[in-house]
């Protein structure tokens, strides 16, 4: 561990440190550290370590709200940003003392995750840098009363391996999440959703202006006509059948109205059978740029931590992406997006 220049000089630590890394992470980073960094300064081991590193740079900034908001510390986070450096949102949440609010520190967990993607990827360029996504995660729920409700088996992890995989491609990331029980990506923009209708709010006002956008989430198709104000008791009589109205189809209508010029609109398909067949068929009357087939059933798909697809593009290109990590399809996946990306 090296604290200061002035200890082992012999081994000048100021540079080495820098030149021998494969990655830089500060975190926390805070608004003076963001500002001394943005203007080269290296009067202490951390900033001459980052004046001297040429290897990726990640920085998980944490402070109040107001220092974060600030138009000096955005000017500076552009600056670094611009130099190609990850600068991950920071969380909203409780803070020193008893405020709350943008300027938490992302989950230790959740940071080691994008600095472990930035070490798999090398230095390659933030082909998502400047651009803003939007990916939706997890499975609606559709409430029967105020206790039951219709849903589905999507854990999100497919979800939040694409938002991830963003971040670390230096995309501003929102993440509309349904009913998802994992930590939220580091450097993600979070918005809570339940039923279907709250999704579709959420994503329609989040695309407007995104360059991309990856529907991941399960969405219920159908939803109970009604929902019960109180919980549906049992009587001795046989119970009612359930009526179901359709939900409106997200993807389709998003595809179709294409609130920013460019974007590239990409669904999901997890099918049981005839895979490709039914994936051509669904890409078509969705209208999506692309979508990612994958098989479910049998353990695959749902809640595993493995996942492989076949990525259909409406200009009749396939790409099979073998069985493999969520992180490593999700990179496959927006390999396909930024090749697809007005210039
Ligand atoms: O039609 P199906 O549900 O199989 O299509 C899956 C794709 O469509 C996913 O990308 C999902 O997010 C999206 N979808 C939607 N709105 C719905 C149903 C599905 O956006 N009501």
């Amino acid at each position: 561990m090296q604290t200061d220049v002035w200890s082992d000089v012999h081994e000048v630590p100021h540079v080495r440190l820098g030149q021998s890394a494969d990655l830089v992470v500060v975190a926390p980073a805070t608004a003076d550290l963001l500002a001394r960094a943005a203007i080269g300064r290296s009067d202490d081991l951390l900033t001459a370590t980052l004046l001297t590193a040429r290897c990726p740079v990640l920085y998980a900034p944490a402070m109040h709200t107001e220092m974060w908001e600030h138009p000096a510390t955005q000017a500076n986070i552009e600056t670094l940003r611009g130099r190609g450096a990850v600068v991950l949102d920071p969380a909203v949440g409780r803070l020193t003392g008893a405020d709350s609010g943008p300027g938490r520190l992302p989950e230790p967990a959740e940071i080691f995750a994008v600095a472990r993607t930035l070490l798999d990827r090398g230095a390659l360029p933030l082909d998502l840098a400047g651009r803003h996504v939007l990916v939706t995660a997890g499975g609606t729920r559709e409430p029967l009363d105020p206790v039951r409700f219709l849903g589905n088996r999507s854990s999100g992890r497919q979800g939040y391996a694409l938002a991830r995989a963003a971040i670390a491609r230096g995309a501003e990331v929102t993440v509309v999440a349904a009913n998802v029980a994992l930590p939220d990506p580091a450097g993600a923009k979070v918005i809570r959703v339940g039923t279907a209708g709250e999704m579709r709010d959420a994503v329609r006002a989040a695309a407007i202006s995104a360059d991309a956008v990856i529907m991941v989430a399960a969405v219920a198709d159908f939803r109970p006509a009604t929902a019960s104000q109180t919980k549906i008791k049992k009587t001795g009589a046989d119970p009612e059948p359930i009526a179901l109205v359709r939900n409106p189809d997200i993807l389709a209508e998003l595809a179709h109205d294409r609130p920013r010029p460019g974007q590239v609109v990409v669904g999901f398909a997890a099918e049981t059978d005839d895979v490709l067949a039914n994936g051509r068929a669904k890409l078509a009357a969705k209208g999506a740029d692309l979508l990612v087939v994958n098989e479910v059933g049998d353990g695959r798909g749902f809640g595993t931590t493995d996942n492989a697809a076949t990525l259909l593009g409406a200009d009749g290109s396939v790409v099979d992406v073998p069985m493999g990590s969520k992180d490593r399809l999700a990179d496959a996946i927006w390999d396909a997006v930024v090749a697809r990306l007005p210039r």
